[in-house]
């Protein structure tokens, strides 16, 4: 069986590219728990892209969802979840994470991100005349609230994305 049990969700927070969906999905297989991302539940539920819900429903309403979203899986068993970039800004995320998980933040620097990020069109943040100023921006201004994070796995780019699992399974 597993060395570890988990008890607690555990929520993967960080910017986009972090790698919160890629490193979760492989934790949840070395943990044997289910794998659950808010993003898609958004998406499933709304029966659109997140692109599609920012242009037409508008940033506020995706949030809404999202904090619904969250609030519902943290009641379920312990999961990998992992969120979206934004979602551990809101203060109502963070407790509800608080008190039903443990938030894993994982870090990346910004050279890092954007090599990840640059060439996908699927994030409606950084449709932007200069999305490399504002992928630095969002970074600036988040770095305090992602550093309230109870875990921080750092990561690299020489380092895959078991490596990364095996990282945060230690941590
Ligand atoms: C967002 C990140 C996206 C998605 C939405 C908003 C953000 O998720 O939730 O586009 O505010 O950083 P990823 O972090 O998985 O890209």
């Amino acid at each position: 069986g597993n060395l570890v049990r988990l008890k607690k969700t555990a929520v993967m927070v960080g910017m986009m590219g972090a790698g919160k969906t890629a490193v979760g999905t492989a934790l949840a297989r070395l943990l044997g728990v289910p794998f659950l991302d808010s993003d898609e539940e958004i998406v499933r539920a709304a029966d659109r892209s997140i692109a599609e819900i920012f242009e037409r429903d508008g940033e506020p309403f995706f949030r809404a969802r999202e904090t619904e979203v969250i609030g519902r899986l943290l009641k379920g068993p312990p999961a990998i979840l992992s969120t979206g970039g934004g979602a551990f800004l809101s203060e109502t995320n963070r407790k509800l994470i608080a008190d039903h998980g443990v938030a894993v933040w994982l870090k990346a620097d910004l050279d890092l991100l954007w090599q990840r990020v640059r060439h996908k069109t699927t994030r409606p943040l950084l449709r932007t005349p200069n999305p490399r100023e504002t992928l630095r921006g969002l970074y600036d201004a988040r770095l305090p609230f992602y550093e309230q994070a109870d875990i921080v796995v750092e990561g690299a780019a020489e380092l895959s994305v078991e490596d990364m699992a095996r990282r945060v399974l230690a941590a």
